[in-house]
């Protein structure tokens, strides 16, 4: 009986045994899988990190996390500037880095977006609802200022941000005409003046607040008070990117805006020739004297491309932008050329970019989009704004 007692005892004592050191040889094998993963999960994350944006010219580095799990690799982006029209082709350079020498089996990729506001010039405040004004200049008038400010604002909200237009072009202002703004603005009983809506694009032009022969006499200080009042009184709603046609050239005018609108940054337009050097660098030095960021240039008319057959010619010599930028110091953000679609489509009130979503210079204002907002994002944040955050998560 004791025995039989005895035996029992064992044969309980193997069979709780076993599974445990089942238990143990299971533990190891985890823990020697995770070891696996997680030195995987550090290559990963260095392989991934490593990946250049194009926009920003900057590493993803801390932008991008990745997780490895029984094989499985989640990766997360998050970027600070609009790209929808890049999402696609990030997602499928993080899966070929993935499934590169077959590191991983399978891999999910979120892409978030977070738009930040950005530094503006000391002493000012920023504007209320507006997280980044961003001035379009150019030295000299007639090179297409207006119409590359139009159609990046629409490249901007294409990108998904929320987008306004100000036109501050006070002896010509052209943004009604490109924009189809009709009527006068409406008033709140605070007597704010109201954004008009365009394509989706929040837009304010003092030509709808005054009549253009009225403005046209002005002097600079009654045209600068003008423009202040309706920079102040506009009440813009959630932009991420208020987009500011200035007037063309660098006269006073321009450097009191430069100084009295809370810009976060400038962009500035120039054709290729030779001559418009002097411009573009006249355009950095004011911006310079005010202690605003030039992203780069764009330069506008770059090429000839015919809307019939779709032959692009250097009409005026290759590399004119280039060359423009480099002697001034600054990034050539993108060339769009001369091409009678986007002037007609623009000057009829419906700009190519959002009328003809397809078209190969709508891409290219895209990317330029893409760009001016990325290298904004690598600028000081302005920790004074206080907006909703919003999230997109794809
Ligand atoms: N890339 C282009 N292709 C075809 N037409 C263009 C292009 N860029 C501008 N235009 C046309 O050239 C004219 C002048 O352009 P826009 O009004 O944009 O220039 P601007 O620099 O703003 O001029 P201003 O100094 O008078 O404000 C417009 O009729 C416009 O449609
Ligand atoms: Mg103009």
């Amino acid at each position: 009986m004791a025995e039989s007692l005895i035996n029992a005892i064992i044969a309980r004592s193997r069979r709780t045994r076993r599974p445990r050191l089942d238990t143990i040889e299971t533990i190891q094998t985890r823990e020697s899988y995770l070891t696996m993963s997680a030195t995987l999960q550090s290559e990963l994350q260095a392989r991934l990190g490593a990946l250049i944006d194009p926009h920003s010219e900057q590493a993803l580095g801390e932008a991008i996390r990745v997780s490895v799990r029984n094989g499985r690799a989640a990766v997360r982006v998050r970027l600070n500037y609009p790209a929808a029209g890049w999402h696609a082709e990030l997602e499928q350079l993080i899966e070929q880095t993935l499934m590169h020498d077959h590191a991983v089996e399978a891999a999910t990729v979120e892409i978030e977006t977070e738009h930040l506001a950005h530094a503006v010039q000391g002493g000012l405040s920023p504007l209320d609802g507006v997280r980044n004004i961003i001035a379009v200049a150019s030295g000299k008038g007639g090179v297409g200022k207006s119409t590359v400010a139009v159609n990046l604002a629409l490249a901007l909200q294409a990108e998904g941000a929320m987008v306004g237009v100000l036109d501050a072009d006070i002896y010509g202002p052209s943004i009604p005409r490109m924009l189809g703004l009709s009527g006068k603005p409406e008033t709140t009983p605070e007597r704010r003046i109201l954004p008009m809506r365009s394509h989706g694009l929040q837009a304010m032009s003092i030509g709808v607040l005054v009549e253009t022969d009225q403005a046209m006499i002005w002097r600079g200080p009654m045209a600068t008070q003008a423009l202040q009042q309706m920079v102040s009184e506009t009440q813009w709603e959630a932009l991420d990117y208020l987009i500011v046609d200035l007037p063309p050239g660098t006269g006073d005018i321009q450097l009191t805006l430069a100084q009295r609108i809370p810009v976060a940054a400038a962009v500035t337009v120039t054709t290729p020739q030779d001559v418009a050097i002097d411009d573009v660098r006249r355009a950095v030095a004011m911006f310079a004297k005010v202690r605003v960021p030039v992203l780069g240039v764009i330069e506008n008319m770059s090429t000839h491309l015919c809307s019939e057959c779709g032959h692009e010619d250097a009409i005026f010599g290759q590399g004119g932008g280039q060359k423009i930028a480099a002697e001034a110091g600054l990034k050539l953000l993108g060339e769009i050329p001369l091409e009678a679609t986007l002037g007609r489509s623009t000057d009829q009130g419906a700009p190519l970019v959002g009328s003809e979503g397809d078209h190969a210079i709508a891409g290219r204002f895209r990317e330029i989009a893409r760009k001016v907002a990325a290298r904004l994002s690598l600028q000081a944040r302005n920790q004074a704004i206080r907006m909703p955050k919003i999230k997109i998560v794809e």
